[in-house]
């Protein structure tokens, strides 16, 4: 099967990378993908968002699965689009409705409550209610968390302690601060907790879970300064036992199935379940309708099992055959990032890295490279990976810093704390 991923980050290189390890592949493209799929896959030119020209090339390249790794495309209707050339293809992703579980926060409240989900108790506002938000502030405890509804780049989500600084941030986010994704506000009680991400792969009736694992979101060390994409990740998580994962699959997974299987959503593919741990039991923060990224970094150096024939399976609606194989060793991933990350930096520094000694178990993912004159050079805030399998945490992190240690490039930095965390649990 010739295979197609869409996407140009660390998450599309980790996916594309598993897949190529399939005894079910002929040929893998990846579509931009970036100087690190390059390696072992075809890239073909083009943005993720150009459906006409993807279809093109799924014609051209006789492609049969397609696995979209970005949601913007999701949420803008690509699995609709192509469904109509080719109501045969094999797509992982979720249609146009599916999508909004992760497009609008309001609409996966909303969902959440329907089918019983546990999540922050919340209200929706509009510029036109306005002064019911503040009300609505007024008779909340602090930390006040609001959320523009739509697509933000990962900013939309703004949590103060401040009363004022809430409601001058409403006002702000209801004046265009986020463009149209703000036009309508969540606000929700605070959860306070230890987060997780959970993964699940669906094809809209049964399920097959994927590793779980925890995300390491601000820039700075000690969980502090600004929130970014992620600067690591690490999986298994100690505290995700099988008590609590059992909680997690009656509680959320099976009821968020039966919602999207009575929905009538067409969604054969990944739900990133955002989940806060409240005292050992889970509460949903968000839905994300695609992989986690650095998550899927980590997920990807412990899946054993052929994962293309997972991700036919869910497109081809036969997920509950689907037996995964898990290493029970611990995967770590570190992000190098660009100086001045996730505000501004620059681009194009030379970086120096091998990555010829590499194997299974120790990866280097492009996040965001580019090739230029028999050179790689930085091409984003988030650069490159270091993703290492090994027996414990301990050894994992050792390792993967030690991989870290031999890339360089000038303004990198990265956060030397990861697993710290998980490593005290
Ligand atoms: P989201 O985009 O919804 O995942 O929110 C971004 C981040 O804000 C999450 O990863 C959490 O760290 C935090 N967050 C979101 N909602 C809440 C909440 N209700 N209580 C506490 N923290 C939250
Ligand atoms: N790492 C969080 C995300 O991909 O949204």
């Amino acid at each position: 099967m010739n295979v197609l991923v869409l996407g140009s980050g660390g998450r599309e290189h980790a996916l594309a990378w598993r897949i190529s390890k399939s005894s079910k592949l002929d040929k893998l493209y990846c579509l931009p993908g970036n100087p690190g799929t390059a390696s072992i896959a075809t890239n073909i030119e083009g943005s993720t968002s150009d459906f006409q020209l993807i279809n093109n090339e799924i014609e051209k390249n006789s492609i049969g699965l397609v696995v979209i790794g970005p949601e913007n495309p999701l949420v803008e209707g690509i699995v609709n689009f192509l469904h109509e050339k080719h109501p045969d293809l094999l797509i992982i992703g979720p249609d146009k409705n599916g999508a909004q579980l992760e497009g609008s926060k309001d609409f996966a409240k909303q969902f959440m409550n329907k089918y019983g989900i546990p999540t922050a108790a919340y209200r929706s506002f509009t510029k036109e209610t306005e002064t019911d938000a503040f009300q609505f502030l007024d008779s909340l405890k602090a930390p006040y968390v609001l959320k523009a509804d739509g697509l933000a780049a990962g900013k939309g989500v703004i949590i103060t302690e401040n009363l004022d600084a809430a409601k001058n941030e409403l006002h702000n986010m209801f004046e265009g601060k986020f463009g149209a994704a703000g036009g309508c506000v969540v606000i929700e009680e605070y959860l306070s907790g230890i987060e997780l991400s959970v993964f699940v792969l669906t094809d809209g009736k049964d399920y097959l879970i994927l590793p779980e694992a925890k995300d390491y979101k601000r820039i700075g060390e000690h969980d502090t300064g600004l929130n970014t994409g992620g600067m690591g990740s690490v999986s298994p998580v100690p505290f995700a036992d099988e008590q609590f994962m059992h909680k997690v699959e009656e509680r959320i997974i099976k009821p968020t199935i039966k919602g999207i299987s009575q929905e009538k959503m067409d969604y054969k593919g990944f739900i990133f379940i955002g989940l806060m741990n409240c005292n050992g039991d889970p509460y949903v923060i968000e839905y994300n309708v695609r992989m986690g990224d650095p998550e899927t970094e980590s997920v990807m150096m412990r899946i054993e099992s052929d994962f293309l024939c997972h991700l036919v399976a869910a497109a081809s609606d036969t997920i509950s055959q689907e037996r995964i194989k898990v290493t029970k060793d611990t995967a770590v991933t570190v992000m190098a990032v660009s100086e001045g990350y996730p505000e501004s930096y620059q681009k194009g520094f030379p970086i120096t890295f091998s990555e010829n000694k590499l194997c299974d178990s120790q990866m280097i993912f492009h996040a965001g490279t580019k090739a230029k004159n028999d050179q790689i050079i930085t091409n984003g805030g988030r650069v490159l990976t270091a993703s290492v399998c090994g027996e414990s945490i301990t050894s994992a992190k050792q390792m993967a810093y030690k991989l870290l240690s031999t890339i360089s490039f000038e303004g990198m930095y990265y956060r030397r704390d990861i697993t710290d965390d998980v490593n005290r649990m």
